[in-house]
């Protein structure tokens, strides 16, 4: 039975010209043709474009029968005004691919030429933006560095990194699960280099350029009365505030008290005496 489905399958093999494979990553949006890889269709080919596990039918084309068809219709019309198949070559295009378009893609060419290649399609989901956000929300008087935070959310198949100018200074990668990652930097409050976070894929990347200076509020200004409250927030502002004349008032009270109880100490004592 074994050998039987040996020479089998080496008869279809010698059959075939060509079995191919390939994998082809898009991004979503974009379009992906799937080559024939013949420079010219013979009379007698027919060709055939069939995708999925199910092998649903999207394409035939057969000059000699005068067949040019498109069947996008088939898995709940996913594929409708998507498909293009070219008269000359027999390449099926497919325009503005989402991801439920992923799948295998599989071509037969039987007649002249023999060919069957099959085509494994991923599509990348868009890239967000990067975000960049500070991890300092305490302006501490004695560190002299900001903390800073890039991330993106919901990624997939990605690299976020930060760059000074244009060297890597750090990355984390993801696989295929879909999650939120976040890359820490610590600059200076003076730094004149030019930052930049960028999220990239297989294919695309997109970047967002750190402005330090609407990040990184410097602690030093603290001391400056017009941009104090714009250091620290305001309630930080509001309570250090509050906290000062507390302790002024209690200052007050006690030396009051004081002064109080002395007057008081001398008047028993002189009471006592008389
Ligand atoms: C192939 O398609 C082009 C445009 O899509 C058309 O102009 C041409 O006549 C077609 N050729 C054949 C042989 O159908
Ligand atoms: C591309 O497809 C999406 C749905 O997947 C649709 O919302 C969008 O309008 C399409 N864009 C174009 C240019 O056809
Ligand atoms: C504020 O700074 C102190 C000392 O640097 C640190 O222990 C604390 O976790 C920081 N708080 C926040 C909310 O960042
Ligand atoms: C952000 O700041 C907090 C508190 O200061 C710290 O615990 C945390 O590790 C920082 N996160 C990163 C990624 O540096
Ligand atoms: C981002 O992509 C552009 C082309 O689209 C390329 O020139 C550039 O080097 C890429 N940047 C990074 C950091 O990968
Ligand atoms: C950085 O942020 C400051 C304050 O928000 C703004 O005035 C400045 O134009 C920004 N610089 C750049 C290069 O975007």
């Amino acid at each position: 039975m074994k050998k039987m489905f040996h020479l089998l399958v080496l008869f279809c093999s010698l059959r075939l010209i060509g079995v191919f494979s390939e994998s082809v990553s898009v991004m979503e949006g974009d379009s992906v043709t799937l080559h024939t890889d013949v420079t010219e269709i013979h009379e007698d080919d027919d060709i055939v474009w069939k995708v999925g596990a199910e092998k649903s039918l999207i394409a035939k084309m057969s000059l000699a029968a005068g067949i040019f068809s498109i069947f996008d219709d088939v898995l709940d019309g996913r594929f409708r005004d998507r498909l293009k198949l070219d008269n000359q070559t027999g390449s099926l295009t497919i325009t503005n691919i989402s991801t439920n378009h992923a799948g295998i893609y599989q071509l037969d060419i039987s007649g002249f030429k023999l060919r069957s290649k099959t085509s494994r399609v991923s599509v990348l989901a868009r890239l967000p933006v990067p975000v960049i956000s500070s991890n300092s929300s305490n302006c501490s008087l004695s560190s002299s560095s900001c903390s800073l935070l890039c991330s993106a959310v919901n990624v997939g198949h990605v690299t976020l990194s930060w760059y000074k100018g244009n060297s890597l200074l750090s990355s984390i990668s993801v696989s295929d699960l879909s999650i939120s990652l976040s890359l820490p930097l610590e600059v200076e409050y003076q730094d004149k280099n030019t930052y930049s976070c960028v999220i990239n894929n297989p294919i695309r990347n997109q970047t967002t350029h750190l402005n330090i200076s609407r990040l990184c509020h410097t602690c030093e200004v603290l001391f400056s009365p017009e941009v104090h409250i714009f250091c620290c927030g305001f309630t930080e502002a509001v309570i250090r505030l509050v906290l000062s004349a507390l302790v002024g008032v209690a200052a007050v009270i006690i030396l009051v008290y004081d002064i109080r109880s002395r007057r008081g100490g001398d008047k028993k004592q002189i009471s006592y005496i008389l």
